[in-house]
């Protein structure tokens, strides 16, 4: 049976981390870390991860800010409201959480946060610095950079020799994720829904990452014996055996058929899902040393 790769210790390991980073900033006499959250609507699904992020950036006693806009905000009032938090020096993270409203165009939006406040990576000069190997200064999208510590603490730092592939090309998850892997080395291969035999290509993967978004997609026969397996996907499908309307979250992977072959996995929940908001604050945290003239925490 597979090493289950538990992604609420390490989450809880990295926000400690943060935490204990906070107060040595303060003892330093440099500005706390401020993260701004900026949502607009009422999306409830938003509104719950927004909840979450402003409640861990306080637990690790950052300066939490939270702006609650409007769903009829123009896209030019909220290019104002990144542009002033652009220039507060309290705040060096800013999180813009999507989907915005279609009116807005959210390119636009995520291209005017500073690059050195764009914490969640997807900023063109971070997106650049990370295809670059700049890993020192980039701001990496925090699931793809939380992927990869899950990866580190199974296999190490450095991963020479092994093949990876990652199923999925977004810019959110998919595409950053292959790059972490090139810069440590591995020999990666991406793969989307034009690729040709996926089964035999998943099964020369040392260390396979699914990153699709469809239930259950990746069978334990697609797994190489002793592999990491990382699932990304986050799917809720029905779940009558827990009761009528009822529901359940499952991966992109067939999590029992996977573990019975694999050498290490994360379950789902419980895996790579704490790890984004852990990323968050480890990069709100670098964000704030970087601003401080000092050197910039690894996790
Ligand atoms: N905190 C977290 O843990 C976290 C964060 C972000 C995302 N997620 C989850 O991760 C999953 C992926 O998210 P995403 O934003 O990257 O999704 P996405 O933008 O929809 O991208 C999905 C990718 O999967 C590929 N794909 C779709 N069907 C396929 C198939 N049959 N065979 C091979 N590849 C296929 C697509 O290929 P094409 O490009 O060819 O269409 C695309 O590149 C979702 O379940 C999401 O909920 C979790």
């Amino acid at each position: 049976m597979a090493e289950v790769i538990d992604g609420k210790s390490v989450a809880a390991d990295v926000v400690s981390k943060v935490k204990a980073l906070t107060a040595e900033l303060s003892a330093k006499g440099a500005t706390r870390p401020g993260l701004a959250v900026v949502i607009v609507g009422e999306d409830p699904a938003s509104q719950v991860y927004v909840a979450s992020k402003s409640r861990t950036a306080k637990e690790c006693g950052f300066h939490s800010l939270q702006h609650t806009l409007p769903a009829e905000t123009t896209e030019e009032q909220l290019l104002k409201t990144i542009g002033d938090l652009n220039a507060d020096p309290s705040i060096h993270g800013i999180l813009v959480q999507l989907p915005l409203p279609g009116h807005i165009d959210a390119g636009k939006v995520i291209q005017t946060i500073a690059p050195e406040k764009d914490v969640d990576g997807f900023h063109f000069i971070n997106v650049g610095k990370l295809g670059t190997g700049e890993l020192e200064t980039a701001f990496v999208p925090c699931t793809p950079a939380g992927s990869m510590l899950l990866i580190q603490r199974v296999r190490g730092k450095d991963l020479s020799g092994l093949n990876a592939v990652v199923v999925g090309r977004s810019n959110i998850v998919g595409k950053p994720m292959a790059n972490l892997l090139l810069a440590a080395n591995c020999t990666v291969t991406i793969a989307h829904s034009r690729t040709k035999d996926l089964p035999a290509l998943a099964r020369t993967a040392d260390i396979l990452v699914a990153a699709v978004g469809r239930p259950e997609m990746i069978k334990g026969d697609w797994v190489k014996p002793g592999a990491t397996v990382i699932d990304v996907g986050i799917n809720r499908i029905p779940a009558p055996e827990k009761g009528e309307g009822k529901s359940r979250l499952v991966g992109d992977v067939v999590y029992a058929e996977a573990a019975a072959v694999a050498g290490a996995i994360t379950p789902v929940p419980g895996g790579v899902g704490p790890m984004t908001i852990a990323m968050l604050m480890a990069n709100t945290v670098a964000s704030a040393y970087l601003a401080a003239g000092l050197k910039r925490p690894s996790f």
